[in-house]
């Protein structure tokens, strides 16, 4: 926390709005955060117990020291009504302490703790909103101890981006003026073009409508994601949406692809599965070195969806220090033997590669490379100094 700035102090203009994404606010996510949150493991069901099992869990089960930090209770943690003085205060039977001892306990494990609100009068799952309690909540978050605030449109009115844009910065202005540094994670499901206007009101952007754990909804907003990244890099991430990894019906082969392209977009890395109960090749997978190098390489560049074909399909991203590192996702509902298109994905000239999951040095690949992928597996391939087309 910066020390010039008091809680409850008011908003510069240099401190909001578009300035803000280049200065201290700016550098709040300077690659993309990571954590766990609570709704796609328990959805409406989160309590205190589950909020510190997943904390202790991140500890005890390396997700700590892979780089996941923020723990986030998301909907459904707010008691039925304010209080006559206006404050929102936790459904005493779930959180029973309140929100700073549960705040002060995820600290004391060296983590940061983040929370859920809406513009709205109403939250998605019908819990109270922030709408005209704005500056309390902001205050009263920040003095919880409040790290990450996402915020969730819902009933909120139309989704414009005439409505939505001014309905998050009033918002994000006293989080702000707070002086507390609180990451700020917006969703309106990628409606209102959030990659227009996304940067500089928010650091996290959802782009998105919601994320299941079944294969078909993980593909389709990987799908998405080719045109909505825009506007994305250090400072502003888009999002679509947090990690199903663990969950449902996915299989091995598709979790590793879901974390394998979410690590490549480069999203937000929220795993969102229960991290004590979770078995190690899950816990292997979200916190594989290789993956998460990746998706917090310092240049932040996006993923590009450079080839199609009836096998594969191929997405590319520049690295820091000019390694070029390809996801070639089987899409097919059998196992393939594809060609990947290396021209095309912008291997050229000479360099060596390597199989980021398995390790292996795959040479000097020349312009032909075969990837043997069973269905709806990933291979990440790791370019080596390629150098750029003439
Ligand atoms: C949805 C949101 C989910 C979750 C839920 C809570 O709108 O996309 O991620 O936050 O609301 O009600």
């Amino acid at each position: 926390m910066p020390d010039a700035a008091a809680p409850g102090s008011t908003t510069t203009a240099a401190s909001s709005g578009m300035a803000a994404v280049d200065g201290h606010w700016g550098s709040l996510a300077a690659t993309p955060p990571m954590g766990w949150n609570s709704w796609n493991q328990v959805h409406e069901a989160v309590t205190e117990d589950v909020v510190i099992a997943a904390a202790e869990a991140m500890v005890s089960r390396g997700l700590v020291d892979a780089g996941y930090e923020y723990v986030v209770v998301d909907d459904c943690w707010q008691s039925a009504e304010r209080t006559p003085e206006g404050l929102l205060l936790p459904n005493p039977g779930r959180f029973p302490r309140g929100m700073k001892a549960v705040a002060d306990h995820v600290h004391s494990l060296g983590l940061k703790f983040g929370m859920y609100s809406a513009p709205g009068e109403r939250t998605c799952a019908g819990r109270l909103g922030s709408s005209g309690h704005e500056e309390r909540d902001a205050s009263m978050f920040a003095e919880w101890g409040v790290d990450f605030l996402k915020y969730d449109w819902c009933g909120a009115g139309p989704l414009t981006p005439e409505s939505v844009r001014p309905a998050f910065e009033r918002m994000r202005d006293p989080l702000v003026a707070t002086g507390r540094d609180i990451v700020y994670s917006v969703s309106e499901y990628g409606v209102a073009r959030p990659w227009e206007w996304g940067r500089g009101t928010a650091h996290l952007w959802r782009t998105t409508f919601d994320i299941w754990p079944h294969w078909g909804s993980v593909f389709a907003l990987l799908n998405q994601q080719w045109a909505a990244c825009a506007g994305s890099g250090p400072g502003g991430w888009a999002d679509p949406d947090m990690l199903q990894v663990g969950n449902g019906t996915l299989t091995p082969e598709e979790n590793r692809s879901h974390m394998a392209l979410w690590a490549l977009l480069p999203a937000p890395l929220f795993a969102g599965n229960d991290l004590a109960a979770a078995s190690d090749d899950v816990v292997r997978l979200l916190t594989h070195p290789g993956l998460i190098a990746v998706n917090q390489d310092p240049l932040g560049r996006r993923a590009r969806l450079v080839a199609v074909t009836p096998e594969v399909m191929v997405w590319a991203r520049e690295l820091a220090g000019g390694d070029l590192v390809l996801g070639v996702l089987n899409h097919t509902e059998g196992p393939v033997e594809a060609a990947v298109p290396l021209v095309q994905a912008g291997v050229v000239g000479r360099c060596t590669a390597v199989d980021v999951f398995s390790g292996r040095e795959l040479g000097e690949p020349g312009v032909g490379y075969k990837a043997v992928l069973e269905r709806h597996d990933t291979a990440v391939l790791r370019f080596n100094r390629v150098p750029s087309r003439p």
